[in-house]
């Protein structure tokens, strides 16, 4: 059995009232493997929910198992960065885990790898697990660049953060494409990309870490992509906002 993650990405999505509802309904629904953990379950589960209410679900997740995360954090421990949010804070707040380089902050903010690298080193000095985001366009897709462009990615990152940072973080296969489209990758697809970044960290880094996939992951094809030996788990993200939905794929984790 490999040990598999299931995180919800919330995005810019949810207040106080309707995170609560939420959490609420998520926390009551879990399946006894994840709520029965004594050291040695084999599903973790996330929920990276917007700033405003990480205060709210840390208080409503105290004695779940479910882990906290955030969507993203700046590179510097503090600063005259006026609206932003670092690491520390992250942690402070309760928070383990933190998304960075998400596509739709390299395209919206000019995230670029090197700054990605930054935010992970000093995520992991913080304490937090960075789930590094990486996938290619469709057009990249098409022009039958998906392993350039996914080792480029992972490359300069690595680069940056160093191997180190790379051996304490989570890697999030989220083809561009298919986020937010309900276009998912065909489980084959995930797994080619998957084994790639795979035997790519095992060659050049000696490292072989947790691979989530990430795009249009639902009820229905969570189980098919879980089976996938390379695929570790998935980040969800409209999916993970409907309490059916998300504990049906941890479900599917916890049985794959
Ligand atoms: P999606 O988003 O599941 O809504 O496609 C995934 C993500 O952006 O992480």
């Amino acid at each position: 059995m490999k040990r598999m993650m299931v995180a919800g990405n919330w995005k810019m999505f949810s207040t106080v009232n309707s995170a609560t509802q939420l959490i609420e309904g998520i926390v009551g629904g879990l399946p006894a493997p994840v709520t029965e953990r004594n050291g040695d379950s084999q599903t973790d589960v996330v929920i990276c929910p917007p700033y405003t209410v990480l205060g709210t679900a840390a208080h409503l997740l105290a004695n779940s198992p479910i882990a906290l995360g955030g969507q993203n954090c700046h590179h510097e421990q503090e600063g005259a960065f006026t609206g932003e949010v670092s690491a520390q804070m992250l942690t402070d707040i309760g928070c383990s885990y933190v998304i960075l380089g998400h596509s739709e902050r390299r395209r919206d903010y000019h995230e670029s790898n090197s700054l990605i690298a930054l935010k992970a080193l000093a995520a992991v000095t913080a304490g937090l697990t960075p789930i590094v985001c990486v996938g290619e366009s469709l057009e990249q897709r098409e022009r039958g660049e998906t392993a350039d462009v996914v080792g480029t990615q992972l490359t300069e990152f690595v680069r940056g953060a160093g191997s180190g940072c790379l051996a304490a973080s989570i890697i999030a296969y989220e083809p561009v494409w298919a986020i937010g489209t309900g276009k998912a990758a065909t489980p084959e697809q995930a797994q080619e990309v998957h084994a790639d970044i795979r035997r790519r960290c095992e060659e050049q880094y000696g490292l072989s870490p947790m691979i989530l996939y990430g795009g249009s992951v639902n009820a229905n094809n969570a189980q098919s992509l879980f089976q996938q030996v390379d695929i570790d788990g998935a980040l969800v993200g409209g999916a993970s906002l409907s309490v059916e939905s998300f504990l049906a794929i941890i479900k599917a984790a916890v049985g794959s």
